[in-house]
């Protein structure tokens, strides 16, 4: 569900014209649906209801902090990975009872501050990294919560890129080294370990990789219960799919219904750290047509958007839906011709679609879809191209909430000597 829509031949991303939008901030241009954000939180947040869970976006996948801003305040915690995400965490004003920090790199200023902050719990995902944070949290006279990441082994069935829980991934531990930590943590005194993180992926669209992964949690949880020690947290990661082309992800109640069955026997506080699910479907990227080029062999739609701003399809092959922001009269017939839609960046790899059909002629807008997750986040100024502004759209009204960049920021940082 989102709120992106045709009115007649024209998109919408809720009350408000996607064109004038363009007119209004230029392209490309990000453009955000509150509605469809917090719907798809609020659905996460209802099929949990039934137990203790906390919802800790990912901040990662957008970390623009007016979202950030909007999750915390309706009551979400935080998953970061790095100081420069605690930092933004801080800037909204989450406390620390609501942040975990995941990383198989966390620094030593990275876990001081973190420690400092009082987060809910670090999820550790080795042993010098355990070894080093015992010794900081010494020196610091501190106790913090770790939850440690487990590396269940399970096919998260996703692109090979974003699997992260097999064991030739470089995240968390095994069952055996997790086991022998928990049931000798004499060396590890100044840390209190409370429970077991995972995440095995990211776009998984079924419910039986976590199925397996959890069952494997549990077997690991009740060995150690046997063993009169009693964890707290099961903290399931992210990793939620949605759709992009012809996928059929879970939906949040689905998704609960097969996992919570699970999840209650364990008894233990539960932590999920969804990012795509939340943000993923609530973005566009709108961009306009410089020039469209007909080769002899191929035609290609040349957009003012660049992998620089969305790439997923240059890095993973990632298909996003691109449509016209207006329709055209003439876009249902057949005479289309399969276009490239790619942008001016000097790598064949620069590319937002393959093949499509769509109609668009020169200055008219495009949209590409599901642009809302680990797009404005993973963007550069490769190209020295600017980054895009981002806006979000609030029922009839919309908002700047990041300002494009201008030519002085790409050298702001830069010194002749
Ligand atoms: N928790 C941890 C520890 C993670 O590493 C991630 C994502 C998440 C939560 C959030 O996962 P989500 O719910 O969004 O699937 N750039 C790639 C995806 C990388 C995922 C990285 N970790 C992409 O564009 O598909």
């Amino acid at each position: 569900m989102h709120y992106f829509k045709y009115k007649g031949k024209t998109l919408f991303c809720e009350n408000i014209s996607v064109a004038k939008l363009m007119d209004k901030y230029g392209t490309p241009l990000f453009i955000y649906s509150q509605k469809t954000i917090l719907d798809h939180f609020n659905k996460l947040k209802k099929a949990f209801s039934s137990i203790d869970a906390l919802i800790c976006y990912s901040v990662k996948v957008n970390s623009n902090i007016c979202i950030l801003n909007l999750l915390t305040k309706k009551g979400s915690g935080l998953d970061i990975v790095s100081g420069g995400e605690l930092f933004l965490a801080k800037q909204v004003g989450c406390p620390g009872k609501k942040i975990v920090y995941a990383s198989v790199g966390k620094t030593d200023k990275e876990i001081k501050d973190a420690i400092n902050y009082e987060i809910l719990m670090f999820n550790v995902e080795s042993i010098p990294e355990l070894k080093r944070m015992n010794r900081i949290a010494r020196q610091l006279k501190k106790k913090p919560k770790v939850a440690l990441r487990f590396n269940p082994n399970v096919d998260a069935k996703t692109h090979k890129y974003i699997t992260t829980g097999k064991k030739e991934n470089k995240f968390g531990m095994d069952e055996e080294t997790v086991k022998k930590l928990i049931l000798n943590n004499q060396d590890y005194s100044y840390l209190d370990i409370v429970g077991l993180h995972m995440h095995i992926g990211s776009q998984i669209t079924q419910s039986s990789p976590y199925i397996n992964a959890i069952k494997n949690a549990a077997r690991l949880i009740n060995f150690l219960k046997k063993q009169g020690i009693a964890l707290k947290y099961l903290n399931i990661g992210g990793g939620l799919g949605i759709i992009y082309d012809k996928e059929k992800p879970q939906t949040a109640k689905a998704f609960a219904k097969k996992v919570l069955p699970l999840l209650k026997k364990l008894k233990l506080k539960i932590i999920l750290e969804p990012g795509r699910f939340i943000v993923g479907n609530a973005g566009i990227l709108a961009s306009k047509v410089t020039y469209v080029k007909e080769t002899r062999t191929k035609k290609f739609i040349i957009v003012d958007a660049a992998m620089n701003d969305l790439l997923r399809p240059s890095l993973y092959g990632a298909y996003h839906n691109i449509m016209p922001v207006v329709k055209s009269a003439n876009n249902k017939q057949k005479s289309i011709k399969k276009a490239d839609v790619v942008g001016p960046i000097c790598e064949s790899g620069d590319f937002l679609g393959k093949d499509r059909l769509i109609n668009v002629e020169e200055s008219e807008g495009i949209a590409v879809f599901a642009a809302g997750a680990y797009a404005f986040s993973m963007s550069s100024n490769y190209n020295s191209r600017p980054r895009a502004a981002e806006v979000l759209v609030r029922g009839s009204r919309d908002y700047l909430i990041r300002k494009r960049e201008t030519y002085k920021d790409l050298i702001n940082k830069e010194i002749i000597v």
